[in-house]
């Protein structure tokens, strides 16, 4: 029920207003997300750099509903790209199409996200397109693959585990040479496209890494569960799987000994970092999948 209290709450606008705006709320918001602006992005990448993680930074927005400010969101990316060159960091960035302009028009966002992909390319850098809900999966996947076609090696998308299709779209991404990151899936989606159970998508994520692990084509498994990080473990020592073969993604703030635990075995290991003013529906979204985490936030706003 609290989960899907957050979740309703992640839509809400007025709530949004409200925490965006607070102390507090910016406060709660720290443990999930770097800070407001690029430069602390950047600065929180050299801190996790320094760690031994690499990093996929995500300026935060969604649904943007105007040319302007798609057009704001992709100059972050911009600036982001060369701030990460000039620092000489060890990070790519991720992004969603709604948030480059995808619900103006699905030319906006090719248009955007294009251009941030050459950007990326000439720095020899790399553009991982998030996955959304159903409504968007083809068109992101089908912009992927053009987008790869033209600077092959710079951009990759997401695929969930949780979704019917998903088996065919990793066979057709693999077999273009297209990098897959693959995680459990985040939205609500209906029982005719997706396992409602969480046993069977746990199932289907484990024999989708096995798809992916032996293809020759670097992905990321991005997971915070144990049991599909030990899946994984074992499989890839099984087979001789090198571990330049694939790297772990997790995001920032989630499972930190675990993070730390896989670096310190020698993993690849890809922290996800949110940055930017529009952090609170993902903020939502973090606290729905651990209901347990509102607890200990709220615990530590009182406690500092
Ligand atoms: P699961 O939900 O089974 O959680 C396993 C365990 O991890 C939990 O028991 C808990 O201990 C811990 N855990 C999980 N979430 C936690 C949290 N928020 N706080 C604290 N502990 C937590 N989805 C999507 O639809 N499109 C996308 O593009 C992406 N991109 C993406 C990138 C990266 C790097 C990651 C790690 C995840 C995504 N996701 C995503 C989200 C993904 O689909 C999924 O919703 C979450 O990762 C939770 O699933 P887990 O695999 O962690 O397992």
């Amino acid at each position: 029920m609290l989960r899907s209290l957050l979740i309703s709450l992640s839509q809400n606008n007025t709530m949004r207003g409200i925490m965006e705006r607070s102390a507090p709320g910016r406060k709660l918001s720290s443990r999930f997300v770097a800070g407001l602006t690029v430069e602390d992005a950047l600065r929180v990448t050299r801190d996790l750099n320094a760690q031994g993680f690499a990093v996929t930074a995500d300026a935060l927005g969604e649904s943007v509903r105007s040319e302007a400010e798609a057009l704001a969101a992709a100059d972050i990316y911009h600036r982001l790209l060369d701030g990460i060159t000039t620092a000489r960091l060890n990070a790519n960035v991720s992004l969603k199409l709604t948030g480059v302009g995808m619900d103006v028009s699905p030319e906006l966002a090719e248009r955007t996200t294009g251009d941030i992909v050459a950007h990326a390319a000439h720095e020899g850098n790399f553009v991982r397109i998030d996955m959304e809900g159903t409504p968007y999966t083809e068109a992101t996947i089908a912009l992927t693959e053009r987008l790869a076609q033209q600077y092959p090696g710079s951009v990759g998308t997401v695929l969930q585990a949780y979704l019917f299709r998903t088996a065919d779209d990793t066979a057709r991404l693999l077999q273009q040479g297209i990098r897959i990151r693959l995680c459990k899936g985040a939205y609500k989606e209906a029982g005719d496209v997706a396992f409602p159970a969480k046993s069977d998508v746990d199932a289907n994520y484990v024999k989708l890494m096995q798809t992916m692990l032996p293809s020759g084509v670097f992905c990321g498994i991005a997971t915070h569960d144990p049991a599909m990080v030990e899946a994984t473990e074992r499989f890839a020592a099984e087979n001789n799987i090198p571990r330049s073969a694939f790297e772990f993604q997790m995001l920032y703030g989630v499972k930190r000994e675990l993070q730390r635990e896989l670096v310190r075995k020698g993993y690849g290991v890809r922290i996800y970092l949110p940055f930017g003013t529009d952090w609170y529906p993902y903020f939502m979204r973090r606290l729905a999948e651990r209901p347990a985490n509102v607890l200990f936030l709220l615990r530590n706003l009182v406690s500092n």
